[in-house]
């Protein structure tokens, strides 16, 4: 029997045209691009316009993902897409981008898991793959957050942001992938805290979509410790050691958090992927944002080891380790 590995093949990001600087946010609510960016690192983020949804950013960062594999639709037949912010609440928003990519085939759905969302898709993924069910999957994380937040509360509206990204993720037969490809996934939730972090709205509560409701403080001091526990368990898992990780592509929720997790297991401050200066939190969008970004910079070519680490709502924490 064929062993499998998955390998990623491309990577894409998007985001929305309309900008929302703190000042504009200073004007909205009682805060300041002092506050902002001292306790958050945030400096601007990108709102969809009317209209414009989850599903169209999506296919969006879908459509660069391919194009940077040389890929086009035809070749996919998995999408696992992570979104708290879907289109509808039924279907799935995976199905809605399958069809405006014009692909046909093979299976689409949704996985929910807020900010650890990525990581959860690229675990779904990834096991299909290995075990030989489908041969080239879309991951991708899509929100447009800006939906559900309250612009009146102050301590929530300044944090997030709109936006999507993908990954194409391609199964290779051991022999010929080498060493490349998703080496670990590090996968854990715990119910016990939802309170902390969550909206306040549903089909089966409230009939309302609802509104994002956190205790900000709270919620920071568990993310150091969970995606600290995750990158340990997914290097662990990996094989690898720490120094051997070229590239740290966390969840991008406060700049902060990633300062004290990297301080915390010994990463150099240069190998960290920041983007949330110009993005804000874009919640399963924002790691692989941070890869399409990385990408395109040169940071992952063929070879290079990336470590990826998220926490959120929940809670779930999850953490992957990836060679190119
Ligand atoms: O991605 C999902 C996971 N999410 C996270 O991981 C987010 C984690 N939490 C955080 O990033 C931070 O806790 C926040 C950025 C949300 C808040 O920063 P903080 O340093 O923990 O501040 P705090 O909540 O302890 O609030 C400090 C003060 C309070 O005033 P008082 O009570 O000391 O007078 C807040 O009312 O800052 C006030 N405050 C603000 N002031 C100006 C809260 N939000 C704002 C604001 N502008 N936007």
């Amino acid at each position: 029997m064929n062993e499998y590995v998955s390998v990623v093949r491309g990577v894409g990001g998007h985001l929305p045209a309309r900008v929302l600087t703190n000042a504009d946010l200073g004007v909205m609510v009682d805060t300041s691009d002092q506050w902002i960016t001292e306790r958050t690192g945030i400096r601007k983020r990108h709102i969809a316009a009317d209209g414009e949804t989850t599903s169209d950013l999506a296919a969006a960062a879908a459509r660069k993902a391919l194009h940077a594999g040389g890929l086009g639709p035809d070749d996919i037949d998995l999408i696992v897409l992570a979104t708290a912010t879907p289109d509808y609440t039924f279907p799935a928003t995976a199905t809605i981008v399958q069809n405006k990519l014009g692909i046909t085939r093979g299976a689409a759905f949704d996985v929910q898991a807020v900010c650890s969302g990525f990581v959860y898709a690229l675990a779904t993924a990834d096991n299909f793959l290995a075990r030989g069910q489908f041969e080239r999957a879309l991951v991708i994380g899509a929100e447009t957050f800006s939906r559900i937040i309250d612009w009146s509360d102050r301590t929530t509206c300044v944090l997030f942001g709109d936006g999507a990204g993908a990954l194409v993720l391609e199964r290779q037969d051991k022999a010929i992938a080498g060493d490349r490809g998703v080496k670990s996934v590090h996968l854990r939730s715990d119910g016990r805290y939802k309170d902390m972090l969550y909206v306040d709205g549903g089909p089966s509560t409230t009939q309302t979509v609802g509104h994002l409701k956190m205790i900000g403080n709270q919620v920071f001091k568990h993310a150091v410790s969970k995606i600290s526990e995750s990158v340990r368990a997914a290097v662990d898992q990996a094989g690898r050691h720490i120094d051997e990780v070229d590239w740290f592509v966390p969840h991008q929720a406060n700049m902060r958090i990633n300062q004290m997790v990297a301080h915390k297991l010994g990463v150099p401050e240069d190998k960290v992927v920041h983007n949330i200066q110009r993005y804000g939190n874009t919640t399963a969008a924002t790691i692989p944002i941070g890869l399409s970004e990385s990408f395109a910079e040169g940071k992952l070519c063929e070879g290079t080891t990336v470590l990826s680490a998220a926490f959120g709502s929940g809670f779930t924490w999850a953490g992957a380790v990836m060679r190119f």
